[in-house]
C-alpha cells in the first residue's frame, strides 16, 4: 500500500513537472518553433506580458496608468484604467475615448497584443484612453456584497446596458469634461446600440460618435454552429432553473493549461474558437498567443449567459424575459420590452470581417439598415479569414482594422 501511494506521487510528480515544465522562453515567432526547446530555439524569446497583471503590462511598456473605481447606482464598483497619454506624445490628448470590451472578457483584450494593442496605438496617437469593464470581471465589486454571495450574481444585460454602461460613460465625461469617442467591441457594440436608444438624450450629451468593431445586434443571422441549437426550447427548459450562478469565474489558468502546453491542446482549444467564431487560425499570433489565452477570459453571470441564449434565435434587441408574471412588474407588458433602433442618434462608424460567424455579413447589414437615425459609415475588413477575435488579438489586426479606426477619428468632425 506504502510503495504503491510512494510510486504514484513519483509518477504523478514527474508527469505535473514534465507537463509544465518552465521554459524561459514563452513565446516564438511561430507555432512549430513554439512546441521546440524554446530556451534554444533563436526564434524564441521571452514576452514578458504572459507573467504580468493587465495594469503591470501597461506600466512595463512606459504608458502612464490611472485606476478610478466608478461606483453604479446598483451600488458595483467598476474599475477603469486611463492610459491619458502616449509613451512618448504627452502633449495634450486631443479626444477622450472609452474603450469597452466583449462577453467573457475584461478590458485586457485591449493592451495584450504589444505596441498594436487598441489601447497603445489610440494612446500614442495622442487620445486620451479610458479602459472600461463591466460588473463581475476580476476589476470589480460591490459595495455591500462579495463574490461568495449569489445575490453578486443577479444580473443580466439589462443591468450592463442601464447600470455599467451609462455610469462609466457619466464617469469619463464627467472626468473630462469631453465628449466621449465610444469605441465597443461585440457584445459592448449590442449594449452601446441599445443604451444609445434608450437613454437617447444622455447619449447626445455625452458621446461624439460611436465606433462598432465586429457589431452585434441582429444574431439571428449567425452562421456558428452553436446556431443550430435549438436555443428556444433550450431556454425555456433552463428558464425554470436559472439562478444566480457565476460563470468562467476562474478561467484564465485552466485555459492555460487547456491550451498551451502541447500542439493538439491549442489545436483543440482554438477548434472550439473555430465553430463559435468563425472557422480560420490564420491570424492568430504566436508572439501574442499565449498571453491572450491568460488575460482575454473573464467571469460573468449565468443570467447574462442565459440573456444571450435568449436572443440567439431572432429575439433582436429584446430586454431580458423574466417571465410573465415578473415582467409585468418591472417593464409593464407581459413580453419583454425590445430595443428600437431607430431611436438611436449616434454617429456611427461599422466595422466587421467576412469570415466572422458572429458579426455575419448578413447581421451586419441589418443593423446598418436599422439604424435609420442615425448618420452611419461602415468598413468591412479587407482579409476573407478575418474573424470574431482577430478584432483584439488578430497579428495583422493593426493595419486591417485599427489604422482605420485612426483614419476615420481624424477625418470625422
Ligand atoms: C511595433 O514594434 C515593431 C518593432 O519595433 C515595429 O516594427 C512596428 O512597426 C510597431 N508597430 C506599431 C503598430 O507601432
Ligand atoms: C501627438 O499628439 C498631437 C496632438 O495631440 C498630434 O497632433 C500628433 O500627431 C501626435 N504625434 C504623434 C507622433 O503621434
Ligand atoms: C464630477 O466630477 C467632479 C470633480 O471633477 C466631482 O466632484 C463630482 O463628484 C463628479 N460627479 C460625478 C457624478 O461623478
Ligand atoms: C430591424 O430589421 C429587422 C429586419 O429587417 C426587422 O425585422 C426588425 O423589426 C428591425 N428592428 C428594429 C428595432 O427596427
Ligand atoms: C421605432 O421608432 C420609430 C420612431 O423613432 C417609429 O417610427 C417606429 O415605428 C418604431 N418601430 C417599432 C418597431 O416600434
Amino acid at each position: 500500500m506504502r510503495w504503491l501511494l510512494i510510486v504514484t506521487t513519483l509518477i504523478v510528480a514527474f508527469l505535473l513537472k514534465y507537463l509544465f515544465r518552465r521554459q524561459h522562453n514563452n513565446v516564438c515567432k511561430t507555432f512549430e518553433d513554439y512546441y521546440t526547446n524554446r530556451d534554444t530555439n533563436p526564434n524564441c524569446y521571452n514576452n514578458p506580458d504572459v507573467d504580468l497583471t493587465i495594469p503591470e503590462i501597461v506600466i512595463n511598456r512606459g504608458y502612464p496608468l490611472e485606476t478610478h473605481r466608478v461606483t453604479t447606482d446598483d451600488n458595483y464598483i467598476l474599475t477603469i484604467f486611463r492610459i491619458n497619454h502616449g509613451k512618448e506624445n504627452i502633449t495634450g490628448a486631443k479626444k477622450t475615448v472609452l474603450i469597452v470590451h466583449g462577453f467573457g472578457l475584461n478590458c485586457g483584450c485591449f493592451v495584450t497584443i504589444g505596441n498594436k494593442s487598441l489601447a497603445f496605438v489610440l494612446a500614442d496617437n495622442g487620445y486620451d484612453v479610458w479602459l472600461g469593464n463591466y460588473r463581475a470581471t476580476i476589476f470589480s465589486s460591490h459595495k455591500y456584497l462579495n463574490k461568495a454571495d449569489d445575490l453578486f450574481w443577479s444580473f443580466t444585460l439589462n443591468e450592463y446596458v442601464d447600470y455599467d454602461m451609462k455610469n462609466m460613460i457619466n464617469f469619463v465625461y464627467n472626468a473630462t469634461n469631453r465628449k466621449i469617442v465610444f469605441i465597443g467591441y461585440s457584445l459592448s457594440t449590442a449594449m452601446f446600440f441599445t443604451y444609445s436608444s434608450k437613454h437617447v438624450q444622455h447619449s447626445l450629451e455625452k458621446i461624439n460618435v460611436n465606433v462598432a468593431l465586429a457589431p452585434v445586434f441582429n444574431i439571428r443571422e449567425w452562421k456558428s454552429v452553436f446556431s443550430y441549437i435549438p436555443w428556444n426550447t433550450l431556454t425555456k427548459y433552463i428558464g425554470t432553473a436559472v439562478a444566480d450562478y457565476k460563470v468562467m469565474n476562474s478561467y484564465p489558468l485552466i485555459q492555460k493549461y487547456l491550451c498551451l502546453p502541447y500542439p493538439f491542446q491549442l489545436k483543440t482549444c482554438m477548434l472550439f474558437y473555430n465553430l463559435l467564431e468563425g472557422w480560420s487560425n490564420k491570424q492568430l499570433d504566436p508572439e501574442t498567443l499565449p498571453v491572450s489565452v491568460i488575460h482575454n477570459v473573464d467571469a460573468t453571470s449565468f443570467k447574462v449567459v442565459h440573456h444571450l441564449m435568449q436572443l440567439f434565435r431572432g429575439n433582436d434587441g429584446q430586454w431580458y424575459d423574466y417571465g410573465t408574471k415578473q415582467n409585468l412588474e418591472i417593464y409593464g407588458t407581459r413580453k419583454p420590452i425590445k430595443t428600437n433602433l431607430s431611436n438611436m442618434k449616434i454617429p456611427t462608424y461599422l466595422l466587421s470581417a467576412n469570415n466572422d460567424a458572429i458579426s455575419t455579413p448578413l447581421n451586419v447589414e441589418l443593423l446598418y439598415k436599422n439604424l435609420t437615425n442615425a448618420v452611419k459609415y461602415k468598413h468591412v475588413v479587407e482579409d476573407d479569414d478575418f474573424s470574431h477575435a482577430d478584432f483584439f488579438r488578430g497579428k495583422d489586426v493593426f493595419l486591417l482594422v485599427y489604422q482605420h479606426i485612426i483614419k476615420f477619428l481624424e477625418d470625422f468632425k
